[in-house]
C-alpha cells in the first residue's frame, strides 16, 4: 500500500465504503459511522488498500477491514465478536484525541485504555441504576412495570452470518407445501444451491392407474380402520373410488383438503396448539396432527427411499425441511405444524416455515430472464433491480394470495405490503360448475351420484379439471367434458326425466348440451366459471396499489397453478396493462422451489413490514394530570400507572430479521406488603395493536400477543430485580426474551410476527373455503 495510491484512489474508496456502511450498519448508526469515516479520512496517518486493510504508522494491521472497525466504534458491540485489529484501532483513536461524539460506542468494555470513556460508561451506569431504583420496578403477576428503552441492533451481516452458519451444516434443503389442491415436495443439496440456487429438483406425481404425471399429486389421504395410511395423492383418490362403490367407506378415512381445515379449526377459535379433531370426508373425527403427521411421514419417506434407490449416501440427519404456510396462518398453526413434524421425526432444529407468498418470490427474483414468459423481456429484467416494487400473485387451488415486495440495494427482498388475497383460487371455477350440475339435476342427485359411483365422479371433475387447464382464451369451440352413463341413469331413476329434457326446460337451453357420455359446454358458459375469480383478484390487486407505498409498484408476477391459467392470466394483464405482467415458466412450482431456497438462506428475505404495532405492558411512575386515576396503583410505597402499552415496533413499520428492541423491567420486593410476591413468576407481557401509538394496553384495537413467565432461581426474587426484555424480529416469528441483568438468565418465548390482517381488522376478509366442503 503506498501513499500514492491511496490518495489516487480515496474518492473513489469513499463512495465504496459509503455504500458498504449503508449495507453493514443500521440504519440508526449510519450518520455516526459516514461522520468517523470523514473523520478518518482526514488523519494522514491511517490509510486503507482496496480489501479495506488498514495501515496506521505505517503497520498493516493484518486481517482488518476499516468498514468492521467503524461499526465496531459506532454500533454497540452486544454478544458480537470483535473484530480483528480494533484494540490498535482504538489506540489509535485515542492517540488523535477524537470528538467522543464520533465515538459512541458505550460498550467498549474490553478497552481499559480509554478512561474517559469508561468512567462515562460507570457514570451513566450507576445513573442508570439510581434510575431504576427510583423509579422503575416490574410487577409479578398482573402487571409489568419499567422504563427506558434502549434499542440494541444486530447488523444484518452478523445475524446472516449467524444463520448461515447454522444452516450450512446439513447437505439437503427439503420442502414441502401442503396445498388445498396439491401436495408435493422439492430439495436440493447445499452445492447445487451454492452453484445455482434455481437449480431444485422435484419428483413428478402420477396415477398408479396410469395418467398424466404431474409435479404435486392432491391433497388426499386413505387411512384404515387403526389410521394407519394405506394411500397418499392420486392413489388416495382412486382407491377410495372404489371402496365408494363397494360401499365400505365405513372402515376408511379418507381426508381432503386438510389444510384448509386447520384454518377453519382457527377461525373457529378452537385452541389447535395442541391438537384437534378434524373430521374425515364422512364426517368422521380423527386427530388432526395425526393427519398432518402422517401427510409429512409419508413426503419424508418418499424423498429418503429415492435417496436410497439412488445410493446417494444422504440420510433422515442430512436434510434440513421447511414447511411452506400460507401467510394467513397464525401461531397456533405454525406451533401445530412444527409438533406434527417433530413426532413425524423431523426435530425441531431441522424445520422452519416459510409463508408461501414470501417463497414464491424468492424463487421468481432469482430466476434468470429466459425464465419468464413476457412481451417484452428488456423490461422485465428491469423488474429485478434493486428498488423495483413487484407484486407477487400466488393463485392456487384454494387461496389467491397477493405479496409486495421491493428489491433491496443488496439484492435481498422487503416485503413492502401486508399479504392479503383470499378464498377464490382455481377451485372455485370447479364450484362453479359443480353448482351449475346441481343447478340441472339438484344436489341430491349429485351427492347420491358421488355416493355411489365414486370412480365416475372423480373421473368426471378430473375430466373437467382437465378441460379448465387447456382452456384457450378466445377459442370459439364447445367445450367437451365428460358426463358418465350412470349419472344419467340415477337421473332417471330419481327424477323420472331425461337430461337433454332438463336442459331444454332451463336456462341453459342452448349453453349445454349431452350426447351419450359428453356435456358439450358453450364457450360464453365455460369462460363464466372463470369470472369471480378472476374479478375478485383484479379488485385485491388494485387495492394494493392504492396504497401510497405500493403506488409505483411495476411489475406484476404471477405464480401458483392457477396462474397458468390464460383466463386469469388475461384478466390481470387487461386491468392493468400499465405494469408488466408475467408469468415464470414454471409458476406452479415456485412456491416449493422458493422454499428450497429460503432454507439454504432464511435472510433472503430480510426484512417485513409490522401490521400491527409490538409492545410491551409497563408501569411507569404514575403523573397526577398526565395519567387517568384507573390506572393508579401503589406498589413499595410508589405510585405507578399501569397498562402503559410501551411500542418497541410500530405498524408500517419496516423491520429486518434480526431487529431486536429492548425495554429495561425491573422489580422490588421492599416493603412488607410486596414480601408475598418474591417466589411469584415475573410475567413480561407482549401485546399488539391495529393501531400505531397505543397509549394503554387497554385500549381499543389492542390484544395480548404472547407472555414470557419467569421463575426467580432458587425459589424466591431478591428485593431488587434488575432485567430487561428484548424483542427480536426472527423470520416468521418473534422472540421475546426476558434477561435478569443479575444473573444473565434468559427466558424466552416465541410468538407470532403476524404477516397480515387477522381477526381482529375490521372489513378483512376471512378464508373460509374449504375445498372438502365442497366436494
Ligand atoms: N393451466 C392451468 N389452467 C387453469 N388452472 C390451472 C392450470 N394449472 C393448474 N391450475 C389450477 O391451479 C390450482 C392448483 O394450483 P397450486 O398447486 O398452486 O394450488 P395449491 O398450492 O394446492 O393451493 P393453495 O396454494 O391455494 O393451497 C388448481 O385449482 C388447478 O386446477
Ligand atoms: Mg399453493
Amino acid at each position: 500500500m503506498t501513499n500514492t495510491i491511496f490518495l489516487m484512489t480515496r474518492n473513489r474508496y469513499m463512495m465504496i465504503y459509503n455504500r458498504l456502511i449503508n449495507i453493514t450498519i443500521p440504519s440508526r448508526y449510519k450518520d455516526k459511522a459516514c461522520r468517523l469515516l470523514l473523520y478518518l479520512q482526514k488523519q494522514p496517518s491511517i490509510k486503507w488498500d482496496e480489501q479495506g486493510e488498514v495501515c496506521i504508522d505505517g503497520k498493516v494491521i493484518s486481517n482488518t477491514h476499516i468498514v468492521d472497525l467503524i461499526r465496531d466504534s459506532t454500533v454497540p458491540i452486544g454478544r458480537r465478536k470483535l473484530t480483528a485489529g480494533i484494540h490498535q484501532f482504538y489506540q489509535f483513536l485515542k492517540s488523535t484525541n477524537i470528538p467522543l461524539c464520533l465515538f459512541g460506542n458505550v460498550e467498549k468494555k474490553y478497552d481499559s485504555s480509554l478512561p474517559l470513556i469508561k468512567k462515562r460508561k460507570q457514570k451513566k451506569k450507576i445513573r442508570r441504576k439510581k434510575k431504576q431504583m427510583n423509579t422503575v420496578k416490574i410487577v409479578t403477576m398482573n402487571t409489568s412495570n419499567g422504563i427506558k428503552r434502549q434499542k440494541k441492533t444486530e447488523t444484518n451481516l452478523e445475524t446472516q452470518k449467524k444463520m448461515m452458519s447454522k444452516v450450512k451444516t446439513r447437505l439437503v434443503v427439503a420442502a414441502i407445501d401442503f396445498g388445498s389442491h396439491g401436495s408435493g415436495y422439492a430439495f436440493s443439496f447445499r452445492h447445487q444451491f451454492e452453484a445455482n440456487p434455481i437449480d431444485v429438483s422435484s419428483p413428478m406425481w402420477s396415477p398408479e392407474s396410469g395418467g398424466d404425471s404431474f409435479y404435486k399429486t392432491p391433497s388426499a389421504m386413505l387411512l384404515d380402520s387403526n389410521k394407519s395410511l394405506v394411500a397418499f395423492g392420486h392413489d388416495a383418490e382412486d382407491r377410495y373410488s372404489i371402496i365408494c362403490e363397494e360401499n365400505e367407506q365405513n372402515a376408511w378415512y379418507y381426508l381432503k383438503g386438510f389444510k384448509m381445515k386447520l384454518y377453519r379449526a382457527v377461525l373457529e377459535e378452537k385452541d389447535i396448539r395442541k391438537d384437534f379433531e378434524m373430521t374425515d370426508i364422512n364426517g368422521k373425527a380423527i386427530s388432526a396432527k395425526l393427519v398432518i403427521k402422517l401427510a409429512i411421514q409419508y413426503l419424508r419417506k418418499h424423498l429418503l427411499d429415492q435417496f436410497e434407490e439412488r445410493n446417494i449416501g444422504v440420510d433422515a440427519n442430512d436434510i434440513d425441511w421447511v414447511i411452506t404456510v400460507p401467510a394467513i396462518w397464525n401461531d397456533a398453526c405454525k406451533q401445530f405444524m412444527r409438533d406434527a413434524a417433530e413426532e413425524a421425526g423431523i426435530h425441531g432444529d431441522m424445520f422452519s416455515i416459510v409463508f408461501e407468498p414470501e417463497a414464491a418470490s424468492v424463487y421468481a427474483r432469482l430466476l434468470p430472464v429466459e425464465k419468464f414468459i413476457g412481451e417484452n423481456k428488456s423490461t422485465i429484467l428491469k423488474t429485478f433491480d434493486p428498488g423495483t416494487k413487484f407484486i407477487v400473485v400466488d393463485a392456487g387451488g384454494g387461496t389467491v394470495d397477493i405479496s409486495t415486495q421491493e428489491v433491496a440495494p443488496n439484492g435481498e427482498l422487503k416485503i413492502i405490503h401486508k399479504v392479503c388475497g383470499g378464498s377464490w383460487g382455481g377451485e372455485m371455477v370447479n364450484e362453479k360448475y359443480r353448482i351449475v350440475l346441481t343447478k340441472l339435476v339438484g344436489g341430491p342427485v349429485l351427492k347420491q351420484f358421488k355416493k355411489e359411483q365414486g370412480a365416475d365422479y372423480n373421473e368426471m371433475m378430473r375430466d373437467f379439471e382437465r378441460k379448465k387447464k387447456t382452456y384457450k382464451l378466445n377459442s370459439q369451440e364447445t367445450v367437451n367434458t365428460r358426463f358418465p352413463v350412470s349419472l344419467k341413469d340415477i337421473i332417471a331413476d330419481s327424477v323420472d326425466s331425461s337430461i337433454e329434457s332438463i336442459i331444454n326446460d332451463s336456462t341453459f337451453k342452448g349453453k349445454i348440451s349431452t350426447k351419450r357420455d359428453k356435456m358439450f359446454i358453450k364457450p360464453d358458459l365455460f369462460l363464466t366459471f372463470f369470472n369471480e375469480s378472476c374479478n375478485l383478484t383484479v379488485e385485491e390487486i388494485r387495492s394494493v396499489l392504492n396504497h401510497p407505498r405500493c403506488e409505483d409498484v411495476s411489475a406484476i408476477m404471477m405464480v401458483g397453478g392457477f396462474s397458468e391459467s390464460e383466463v386469469l392470466q388475461d384478466a390481470v394483464k387487461k386491468a392493468f396493462s400499465e405494469l408488466d405482467v408475467f408469468v415464470p415458466v414454471d409458476g406452479g412450482l415456485s412456491v416449493l422451489k422458493g422454499a428450497v431456497i429460503y432454507g439454504h438462506n432464511p435472510n433472503i428475505v430480510a426484512s417485513r413490514v409490522c401490521n400491527y404495532t409490538y409492545g410491551v405492558s409497563l408501569s411507569v411512575p404514575f403523573k397526577t394530570g398526565a395519567h387517568p386515576e384507573s390506572k393508579r396503583y401503589t406498589w413499595d410505597n410508589e405510585e405507578w400507572c399501569r397498562h402503559v402499552f410501551h411500542v418497541c415496533f410500530k405498524a408500517d413499520q419496516d423491520v429486518k430479521v434480526g431487529d431486536i428492541e429492548q425495554i429495561e423491567l425491573n422489580d422490588t420486593f421492599v416493603t412488607s406488603a410486596s414480601q408475598c410476591r418474591r417466589t411469584h413468576p415475573l410475567r413480561a407481557e407482549i401485546y399488539i395493536s391495529d393501531k400505531p401509538d397505543p397509549k394503554f394496553v387497554t385500549d381499543e384495537g389492542c390484544q395480548k400477543h404472547a407472555v414470557i413467565h419467569v421463575k426467580p432461581s432458587g425459589g424466591q426474587w431478591p428485593e431488587q430485580v434488575f432485567g430487561w426484555v428484548e424483542l427480536k424480529v426472527a423470520r416468521t416469528e418473534m422472540i421475546g426474551t426476558y434477561v435478569n441483568a443479575t444473573t444473565k438468565e434468559r427466558t424466552s418465548t416465541k410468538f407470532e410476527f403476524l404477516p397480515s390482517g387477522y381477526k381482529f381488522t375490521k372489513g378483512e376478509k376471512k378464508r373460509l373455503f374449504d375445498p372438502a366442503a365442497s366436494e
